[in-house]
């Protein structure tokens, strides 16, 4: 079938079952979305579908019914996603595994509510697992990616 990846179109030879993160990473060579868990409850798979965050390692390759983007299709290092630069600028990460789940989650929660309260913030990033524990910088960037796109 045919799947457009960051923009991209490509012919995908897989099972309509097999996991799109596993049509990411092993057919396409798109290993931004990250394995943690495989049961929907880490967040370091997370891509978007049409702008929706999606737990990819539970949606099967016959169900992805837009366009998907992930961390590689966010921002370029030239002219980073203004979330990629709020991470940057909170230096978020520690080990970094779980961050590009992150990431993306932020960002399209920004998408769909570019004026989040702390407490809106903090739902949709609920999901996003982090194991070393960057909850409080990862609340902090998100909170500087939402005033920027205010303009504060
Ligand atoms: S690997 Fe998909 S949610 Fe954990
Ligand atoms: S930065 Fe290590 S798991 Fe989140």
């Amino acid at each position: 079938m045919q799947l457009t990846v960051n923009g991209t179109a490509h012919e995908v030879d897989a099972e309509d079952d097999m996991p799109l993160l596993w049509v990411l990473r092993d057919e396409l060579g798109i290993t931004g979305p990250k394995y943690g868990c495989g049961i929907a409850q880490c967040g370091a798979c997370t891509v978007m579908v049409d702008g929706v965050a999606v737990r990819s390692c539970q949606l099967a390759l016959g169900d992805v019914d837009g366009e998907v983007t992930t961390i590689e299709g966010l921002g370029t290092p030239e002219a980073l996603h203004v979330v990629q630069a709020a991470w940057v600028q909170h230096q978020v990460a520690q080990c970094g595994y779980c961050q590009s789940g992150q990431i993306v989650q932020a960002a399209s929660l920004l998408d769909l509510n570019p004026e989040p309260t702390d407490a809106q913030i903090d739902a949709a990033m609920s999901g996003n697992l982090c194991r070393c524990g960057t909850y409080p910088r990862i609340r902090a960037a998100v909170r500087t990616a939402a005033n920027k796109l205010q303009g504060a």
